[in-house]
């Protein structure tokens, strides 16, 4: 699908926030500024409330927010250096009944979660960004 403008893409964030479930897992895959935490952010902001502050997790690597029902894991993997580190960030807690929302999975390499839904971003022309989405639940993003 075509995701035309940012403001489309925080659209798109909130049908997903719709069909998240505890327990689930979401790879954000695509280059630099893609726009993996903008659509991570709107999915944290329908759920948490429109008011959270959600940084990005660049540094940190990863950032907790509690929603209904779980608590949501907003991940940032790209300085991540060997898989293994994945396990001090809470990535056990995060995949038992959290809802984790991973951007650069490819860090996990042998980690990464058989059974996630992942979603993939693509620059287009125009600002536009070029939207794909792997798993079951995920066929009810595309209007
Ligand atoms: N259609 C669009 N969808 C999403 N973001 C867009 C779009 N058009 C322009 N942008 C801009 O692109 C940038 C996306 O940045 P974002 O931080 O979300 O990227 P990222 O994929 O998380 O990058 P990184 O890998 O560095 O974490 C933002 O500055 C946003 O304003
Ligand atoms: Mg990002």
């Amino acid at each position: 699908m075509l995701v035309a403008s940012e403001s489309e893409m925080v659209q798109l964030g909130a049908h997903l926030a719709a069909l998240l479930r505890p327990g689930d897992a979401v790879l954000l895959e695509g280059p630099l500024g893609a726009g993996k935490t903008v659509l991570a952010r709107s999915v944290i902001r329908a759920l948490a409330g429109q008011g959270e502050a959600v940084p990005s997790p660049t540094f940190t690597l990863v950032q907790t927010y509690e929603v209904p029902g779980a608590v949501l894991w907003h991940f940032d993997l790209y300085r991540l250096d060997d898989p293994e580190e994945i396990w001090e960030l809470g990535w056990e807690e995060a995949l038992a009944g959290g809802i984790a929302l991973v951007e650069w999975p490819q860090r996990l390499g042998r980690y990464r979660p058989a059974s996630a839904l992942a979603i993939r971003i693509e620059p287009a022309p125009g600002g536009a960004r070029r939207v794909s989405a792997e798993g079951g639940r995920l066929a009810g993003l595309w209007p």
